[in-house]
């Protein structure tokens, strides 16, 4: 279930109430103004209920100002009327409630409702797009929700409102105007280009570019239609739409063409009780940290137009829908420094270090940074406020400093100008920095990593035993291990008779171990472990892999063409370690993978560019066309495998691997302590299965690959 740890702010007396409704009311017009505003979401939900507790005990007390009376909260911005007030929507932060507001709707109108829409609560803006005859006329935002602004010169970069409908009616489609992830990197990246201030969070994005006008550039946004009404000339289509279910207007509206969240993850659905509404709100919380554009909620609506007309509308919100709040996931806080860490292959990695601040449940002290010109792009600089965003279990990262809450104390970030790991020079070439030493800046961590046990596994090899090979000249990668002497090791520090021959009997294993390991103990940047096992499996052999060229990487699933360049030119830097282990004999083929077609051939032709999982893998394999997440303890036959070989099992069996439940999931394996990937996989309604049954299913792959 969704947790929900939203407080209120306590008010003490009249002074304070006042000085809440002020602070309240200069946040939302600047919020609807421009989208930019000092209080992050949370913080101006928490006043407002605070100011909404403090009038329910002073009744006599409201003020005209305070933003729980109001139509929209915001200040008029726009003089374009509404033909129907654009209303905002009442709340409600946990089960709890959400099932004293049905109760309340349904002693309302005196009977249960049957039918609920749970839509997603899209985190954008408000506005009303209006068709003649099937042509676009006009774009108004909501304004203060009796009448907005027209800003139908943006209707261009607006995906998803057609310039055409698909019928020539005449009709007004609601809806909201957000940027998509991508949209918001997109159009930072463009306007910062143009020496523009970058947007915050997309919201912000979505509210700037919407207003801006006689801009030197485009910027896209996205919107999702979520109700339609009829304009004074619709003529019939006025009663129909009046009497359609709203879960039929939405279908009417994607049937003219105008875009709205059906395709998404979080399609609407409907919902015959109160439990199942919480299901499916359970399912769209678990699901909001993947998806490609921002949610703040679940919006939940009666869908029986009679429903709807009986409940009604008060001034500020309709009686028959409410926004199922989720905690907020961005926040501001101040930036206080940039750590410069060096990674195994030598890239130099800035990360912020945040004023700690609590975001959905946890305390997040430290933010990604991709890169010194990801910084310059955004101008940030030491001091800043900057929103931050977390959600799930993804990395917390920076969106971009909040510009206008600058003081003029913020300072410029230093890049370094030597690596901070060695003093060596630095290579600039690339966007990702990194020291010229490449991997030997840090020998011994890509050493370690090549010994480690989901690559060759190399037991008894740990960091103390690397720094000792490489302070004693022996190793300068990990080629050199399979060269080792027997009496060389025996005149290192520690080391008897039996830990010497016990190495040397390991190293004499790694040497046999599987090209998928091999090749990811390479350490390529961008293919881990599931990646080089899938790179492994496509191509068979080594000689292939290195003879790849971009456009036959791309062939290997989840390889894009950003990533096969860049892996294209690690390979030939990588040549003569890869060299090396040839000569020292290491294995270079893949057990049981078949490899693919010779470019040029028929068979290359017939195969295609789809083709992706070659290696004997078939329709008639147990996990064929499958997804599948490993958590928990595994017990039984499963017992000893670690998680990298579970994802090597579920592979050999035909089955693709995964770490994150989602709705593409098939499979989740939950051994004991299973935790909240188990609570997802039920609230998704994906099948799980316990180690045991998981055995079973593949009980002929696991004696196949024991001793890999
Ligand atoms: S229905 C009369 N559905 O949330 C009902 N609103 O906080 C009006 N919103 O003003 C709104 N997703 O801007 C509705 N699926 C959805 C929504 C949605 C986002 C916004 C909308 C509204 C605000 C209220």
């Amino acid at each position: 279930m969704v947790a929900m740890t939203n407080s209120a702010a306590v008010l003490a007396d009249a002074a304070a109430y006042a000085a809440a409704v002020e602070q309240a009311s200069v946040a939302a017009a600047a919020y609807y103004a421009t989208g930019e505003s000092a209080l992050d979401d949370d913080a101006y939900d928490r006043l407002a209920r605070g100011i909404a507790a403090y009038e329910a005990d002073h009744p006599e007390e409201v003020l005209a100002a305070s933003p729980t009376g109001k139509v929209a909260g915001g200040a008029a911005v726009g003089d374009v009327p509404h033909t129907v007030p654009m209303l905002s929507l009442d709340n409600v932060f946990s089960a709890e409630q959400f099932a004293t507001w049905t109760a309340s709707l349904e002693r309302r109108i005196g009977r249960p409702v049957t039918a609920w829409s749970v839509e997603p609560k899209l985190d954008g803006l408000a506005v009303a797009a209006r068709y003649r005859d099937g042509r676009f006329e006009r774009l108004i935002t909501r304004g203060d929700g009796t009448a907005g602004e027209d800003v139908s010169h943006a209707a261009g970069a607006v995906v998803g409102l057609p310039e055409r409908l698909a019928e020539p009616v005449t009709i007004e489609v609601r809806g909201e105007i957000l940027m998509t992830n991508d949209q918001f990197d997109q159009g930072n990246a463009t306007r910062t280009e143009h020496g523009g201030a970058p947007f915050a969070n997309p919201r912000n994005g979505a509210a700037g570019t919407l207003r801006a006008k006689d801009r030197a550039y485009r910027v896209e946004t996205t919107f999702f239609a979520y109700g339609a009404l009829p304009l004074p000339d619709s003529g019939e289509l006025g009663e129909t739409l009046a009497e359609l279910p709203h879960s039929e207007v939405l279908s009417y509206v994607a049937g003219l063409g105008v875009h709205t969240a059906a395709g998404t993850d979080v399609a609407p659905v409907l919902a015959a009780t109160v439990e199942e509404v919480q299901v499916r709100v359970d399912a769209i919380g678990s699901l909001r940290a993947e998806l490609p554009f921002g949610i703040d909620g679940i919006v939940i609506k009666a869908d029986l137009a009679a429903d709807q007309r009986e409940a009604g509308s008060g001034t500020r919100a309709p009686r028959w829908a409410i926004a199922y709040k989720l905690p907020a996931v961005e926040k501001i806080t101040r930036l206080l420094a940039v750590e410069w860490n060096v990674g195994r292959t030598g890239i130099i990695a800035p990360r912020a270090v945040l004023e700690p601040v609590e975001i959905d449940g946890s305390t997040v002290g430290y933010a990604t940074l991709h890169n010194p010109a990801d910084i310059t792009r955004r101008d940030l600089r030491l001091g800043d406020q900057v929103m931050v965003y977390k959600a799930g279990d993804i990395i917390p990262r920076i969106e971009a400093p909040v510009v206008h809450l600058r003081t003029g104390d913020e300072t410029p970030i230093d890049f370094p100008e030597s690596c901070p790991q060695c003093g060596s020079g630095i290579d600039t070439s690339e966007q990702r920095w990194r020291c010229t030493r490449g991997r030997n800046c840090r020998l011994v961590a890509s050493v370690s990593y090549a010994a480690g046990r989901d690559q060759l596994d190399i037991e008894g090899l740990g960091a103390t035993r690397v720094v000792q090979l490489v302070d004693a000249g022996l190793v300068a990668d990990f080629a050199d291990l399979f060269t080792l002497e027997r009496e060389q090791l025996l005149a290192l520090d520690r080391m008897g008779e039996t830990s010497t021959d016990n190495l040397l009997a390991a190293i004499e294993t790694a040497r046999t171990r599987p090209l998928s390991r091999v090749f990811c103990a390479l350490g390529v940047r961008g293919t881990g472990r599931s990646m080089s096992r899938r790179i492994a499996r496509y191509f068979a052999t080594m000689d292939r892999i290195v003879a790849a060229d971009v456009e036959t990487l791309q062939r290997v699933d989840g390889i894009g063409k950003e990533k096969a360049a860049a892996v294209v030119a690690e390979l030939v830097e990588l040549a003569p370690l890869i060299d090396k282990l040839v000569a020292a004999g290491v294995t270079m083929t893949e057990p049981g993978a078949t490899p693919p077609p010779e470019p040029g051939t028929e068979e290359e032709a017939a195969a295609g560019a789809g083709a992706e999982a070659v290696g004997g893998t078939g329709s008639t394999l147990p996990l064929a066309g499958m997804t599948v997440v490993v958590t928990g303890a595994m017990s039984g036959a499963l017992e000893k495998l670690s998680r990298n070989q579970m994802n090597e099992l579920i592979e050999r069996a035909g089955g693709k691997s995964s770490s994150s439940v989602s709705q593409r999931t098939s499979l989740l394996v939950a051994g004991d302590k299973a935790g909240s990937k188990r609570t997802k996989a039920e609230d998704l309604g994906v099948r799980i299965a316990v180690p045991e049954e998981f055995a079973e299913l593949v009980g002929a792959f696991l004696a196949a690959g024991e001793d890999t």
